[in-house]
């Protein structure tokens, strides 16, 4: 194992797509960021410095932070955000983590330009549980917007209302060849490939509001991981992802070719009601040209693969139902059989109260809000972990998160609404190396969406998921607690819930959200305490010396 060093110097920069220029924020100059690559084991410091008048903070999304608790990075949960001039280095082991993961901003919109890949390989000599790739590349989705990210931002927060949506899905920073601007301009990501070899594509999904479908022309792929945990290889011709999570598939390329360009696509899953981007962003897969390919095959028009309907929720529901743990001798899994604590959250869409002197585009003069069993989470002006360390949450957070919702949850009829939600910082405590349970039930007023929802520091299991009301009494009967799909981010399937179950044997104090930056910034959000064990390390640690003021 050895230790990586990274400068991540935050600045701005000129970038054009889609024939439009603007000035955004970037790290090191590049979109999408540059990418980290390390092997499990290995220790990464990341030193991050704000040139930009923007507060910074970036996340490492996926990493569990095991004795690290500091360097996780959402803004105000565990630390105050890099002012302009300032740094601070992100230090951290990889410890029992490898696969795909990703880093992000984690302040406000800021991680609509600032993102790259974070890829772990597996200790020297440790093999995949797949024959070796021939190549890996890293396949990132994201958006562009036309417009300066600044106004996008402000215009979300300020008006209570809902922000202009993105103007092009990017796949590693291109739009694609279905942009007309970008057409022009060859804003288009090329994979180049040799015949009868086997890809390992490692998709991540940067997007801050689309869910995606993703497909290759003529071309099926094999899933053989999800948010950095393996699971037991199927095929499929096309995959969903939603933004947080991360799908690893081998592509098998054809041994023979009559033609030798193919599109691969992706554009968005949504089931809301609200505006949203339905445009496609795509990518060309290119064979390398042999004796078999003429120069004409280069002019043959693309073929585009067919993706399900935007709203095919019976596609994305058969899909995600596919995913399982390896759960072998070689990769077992520990999944609670029994639960010390079991939490049943709604999850949704709806209004609060328009704060005075304020216009508000909700129903009726409110504004639009996003909460967990009916509380709309305010994030506080301090770190959250600072303030559980030195004993100082007076002020900054309470600890009454309601453990079901308030507005009392009606297990046989249509949902409640979340109109006129609570706002608050509360926080939900548990005990260290508690099995932990918790149903998330969608429910909305702007029609049923679904949510990806991430947890900070834990990897958790998918025990159940279904459609309508979560039913107490019969659904945890079909719970699989032997094979369960382990990941950081899940859907919250549209109308429908899950169930999760984990260990808190992580201490500190932990984000949990929808990965829609939308959904986030109207507070659909919360955190964890997990307190600490009796070990030494079992113990949250004492802050780094160069921890950001606020
Ligand atoms: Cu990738 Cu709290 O997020």
């Amino acid at each position: 194992a050895i230790t990586r060093h990274y400068t991540f110097d935050v600045r701005l920069q000129n970038v054009t797509r889609l024939c439009h220029t603007k000035s955004m924020v970037t790290v090191n100059g590049s979109f999408p960021g540059p990418p980290i690559y390390a092997r499990e084991g290995d220790r990464l410091v990341i030193k991050v410095i704000n040139n930009v008048n923007n507060n910074v903070s970036l996340h490492w999304h996926g990493i569990r932070q095991v004795q690290s608790q500091w360097a996780d990075g959402p803004a105000y949960i565990t630390q105050c955000p890099i002012q302009r001039g300032h740094s601070y280095v992100y230090n951290f082991t990889l410890t029992g983590q490898r696969g795909t993961f990703f880093w992000h901003a984690h302040i406000t919109w800021l991680r609509a330009t600032l993102y790259g890949p974070l890829i772990i390989l597996p200790k020297h000599n440790v093999p995949y549980p797949f024959a070796k790739p021939y190549k890996e590349i890293p396949i990132i989705f994201g958006e562009w917007w036309n417009s300066d990210s600044e106004a996008v931002i402000n215009q979300a927060l300020q008006s209570g209302g809902g922000p202009n949506v993105s103007d092009a899905y990017t796949i590693n920073g291109l739009a694609g060849p279905l942009y007309n601007c970008s057409q022009k301009q060859n804003e288009t990501f090329k994979l180049k490939v040799k015949a009868g070899k086997t890809y390992l594509l490692r998709l991540i999904n940067a997007a801050l509001n689309g869910e995606l479908f993703f497909s290759i022309a003529n071309h099926s792929v094999t899933v053989v991981e999800a948010d950095a945990l393996y699971v037991k290889p199927f095929k499929t011709d096309i995959v969903v992802i939603a933004p947080g999570q991360t799908t690893n598939v081998l592509l098998k390329t054809k041994p023979h070719h009559q033609q030798s360009r193919f599109l691969m696509a992706a554009r968005p899953y949504f089931t809301g009601t609200g505006t949203f981007d339905n445009t496609t962003t795509a990518a060309i897969l290119e064979y390398y040209t042999t004796t078999t390919t003429t120069s004409k095959d280069h002019h043959a028009p693309l073929i585009r693969p067919t993706l399900p309907a935007i709203n095919d929720t019976a596609y994305v529901a058969n899909f995600t139902s596919k995913f399982r743990s390896l759960a072998n001798d070689k990769f077992p899994i520990r999944v609670p059989q029994t639960v010390d604590r079991t939490f049943f959250f709604t999850v949704g869409l709806g209004t609060s109260p328009c704060p005075k002197n304020q216009t508000c585009q909700g129903p009726n003069g409110t504004k639009f809000a996003a909460s967990m069993n009916n509380v709309s989470f305010v994030l506080p002006n301090t770190s959250m972990l600072q303030s559980y360390f030195f004993k100082k949450s007076n002020g900054v957070f309470t600890y009454d998160f309601p453990t079901s919702p308030l507005i009392k949850f009606n297990y046989t009829g249509t949902p409640p609404n979340n109109t006129m939600v609570m706002n608050g910082t509360k926080v939900a405590v548990l005990r260290f190396n508690a099995s932990v349970e918790v149903v998330l039930q969608d429910t909305s007023i702007l029609g049923a969406e679904s949510h990806p929802l991430h947890l900070h520091g834990y990897n958790f299991f998918v025990v159940g998921q279904g459609f309508g009301n979560f039913d107490p009494k019969k659904d945890p009967a079909k719970y699989n607690l032997v094979d369960p799909q382990e990941r950081n981010t899940v859907g919250v399937p549209s109308g429908g819930w899950v169930a999760i179950r984990f260990f808190a044997d992580n201490p500190g104090v932990w984000f949990m959200h929808c990965h829609f930056e939308v959904h986030l910034s109207w507070g659909l959000k919360m955190a964890w305490i997990v307190e600490d064990g009796k070990l030494p390390n079992q113990k949250l640690p004492p802050p780094p010396a160069d921890l950001p003021k606020c």
